[in-house]
Order: structure tokens, then C-alpha cells, then sequence
């Protein structure tokens, strides 16, 4: 299954991904992509930064499976990702994923991913908003880290979109063909250790233990101090 990847690009847009989601064109493998965002939003309504050199993007898909499966979608994009950033950094080793979706360098974040979704009547996944900010060349002063900083050669904002969008096409192709569970095993071996101690921020408070896998779903499995085990499905965590 090939996707035709229709991008579309623009020097500055409020948000690549309201672009995407307001637009009558949005169907699988429309790509809007800008130089610069004026209000570009990360997950929890947080503000995205939006450096020069940098790569902001939103795609759709439009997968038609049942919404339970939108977290192995989550993963599996944040895995695309990953496997693309490896091409274009000198030390690939150095990349790792912390759930659901974010991707690491030396433990810093070099790349956001927002993911939102339209439902069928029927309750199918209809639509698939992904948007990925890449610090390519910048990263904010307080957090987070560029590819360049770990990169001999320069690198170029739009051969970093042709190499995530190649991913993304090979892995979701995978995903629709029944790959779902080896996907996850591949997440899982780019991501923290089972063990690793964690805090958990979900919509409100905050959980202390130990990541103790994935289910079948792509939710992660907290191990609490007194042994017993939480199922989380949406969450920021913090490696500790
Ligand atoms: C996060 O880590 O919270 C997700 C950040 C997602 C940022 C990207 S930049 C391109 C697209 N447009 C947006 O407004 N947000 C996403």
C-alpha cells in the first residue's frame, strides 16, 4: 500500500496542524509543512518552539481501524521517526524513545509528535492528524537539543521530512498489514528498560514507580511501589 504524499508548503502558518485540520483537502498523505509557526502547540495545549532551520510538519492518514488502536499508532509513528532521525546523526545510538511518543538525544528531546483523530459514526479511526516538530538545526534554551549539535554534516530541514515520511509509509503499510505486535517489540527495543524508575503525570497528580512494558494496545504497564500494576493510556512520564 503506497501512500501519495501531496505536500504542500508555506513560509509561516499559525500551525501546520490547524492548517491540515481545516482543510476540505486533508485525506491520506496530504503534508503541510512550514518554515515558520506563529502558534505552534505541542501536546496539553503547550506552545511548540519554532526555531529557524528547524522542521514543522502535520500529515493524515485515514487508517479505518477501531479507535483502541490508536495508541500502537502513537508508538509506531514515534518509531518511524526515530528510525529516520538515525540517517542523520553521527552517533544513532545515542536516539532512544521515551513513551508514547517522543524522541530522544542523550536523554533530551529533539522531536515533538502531536497526534489528534476524527471518528466514523461507527466508531473507526477516520482521520489521523500527526504533527511532528523536528529540531534540526535549534533547539528552545531551556530543553532539548538539535540533530546539528550531534551531526557532522549539514543537514537540511526537507531531506529530513522525505526520510520521516518514507518511514512512516513503511511502517504504517506494516501496521495495516497485521504488524501491530512486532512493531511494538521494535519500539520496545529503542525505548527505556523494563524497571526504569518513572514518574507519571496524567491529567491530574502525579505516580511514582517503574515501567514495566507495553500492553497489546501500546499503553504502558506502571509498576507501583507496592507491586500492583496501573494501566496508563495517556500521560507525560519522566525518566528518573
Ligand atoms: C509535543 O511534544 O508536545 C508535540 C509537539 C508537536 C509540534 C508540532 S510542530 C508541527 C505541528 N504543528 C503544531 O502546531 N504542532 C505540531
Amino acid at each position: 500500500m503506497n501512500i501519495e504524499w501531496n505536500i504542500e508548503r508555506f513560509e509561516e502558518v499559525a500551525s501546520t496542524q490547524d492548517i491540515l485540520k481545516n482543510s476540505s483537502a486533508n485525506s491520506e498523505g496530504h503534508v503541510i509543512v512550514a518554515d515558520r509557526q506563529t502558534q505552534g502547540r505541542g501536546r496539553y495545549a503547550r506552545q511548540w518552539f519554532d526555531g529557524e532551520g528547524n522542521l514543522m510538519f502535520s500529515f493524515a492518514l485515514e487508517p479505518r481501524c477501531e479507535a483502541r488502536f490508536i495508541g500502537q499508532l502513537s508508538l509506531i509513528i514515534g518509531l518511524a521517526v526515530h528510525n529516520a532521525l538515525q540517517g542523520f546523526i553521527d552517533t544513532p545510538e545515542k536516539l532512544m524513545l521515551k513513551w508514547p511518543n517522543d524522541v530522544l538525544l542523550e536523554g533530551e528531546k529533539c522531536c515533538g509528535i502531536l497526534i489528534e483523530s476524527s471518528l466514523s459514526s461507527s466508531g473507526l479511526i477516520d482521520k489521523l492528524f500527526v504533527g511532528i516538530g523536528i529540531n534540526v538545526l535549534q533547539a528552545p534554551d531551556d530543553m532539548g537539543v538539535s540533530l546539528s549539535r550531534y551531526s557532522s554534516s549539514s543537514l537540511m530541514p526537507s531531506d529530513v521530512l522525505h526520510a520521516v515520511l518514507g518511514q512512516v509509509e513503511s511502517l504504517y503499510t506494516r501496521f495495516q498489514n497485521g504488524e501491530a505486535e512486532v512493531l511494538l517489540h521494535e519500539w520496545s527495543a529503542y525505548a527505556h528498560e523494563i524497571g526504569q524508575p518513572i514518574e507519571v503525570k496524567p491529567h491530574e497528580g502525579v505516580l511514582k514507580g517503574r515501567y514495566d512494558g507495553l500492553d497489546e494496545l501500546g499503553n504502558l504497564y506502571l509498576r507501583l511501589e507496592d507491586e500492583s500494576r496501573k494501566t496508563i493510556s495517556a500521560a507525560d512520564i519522566f525518566l528518573l
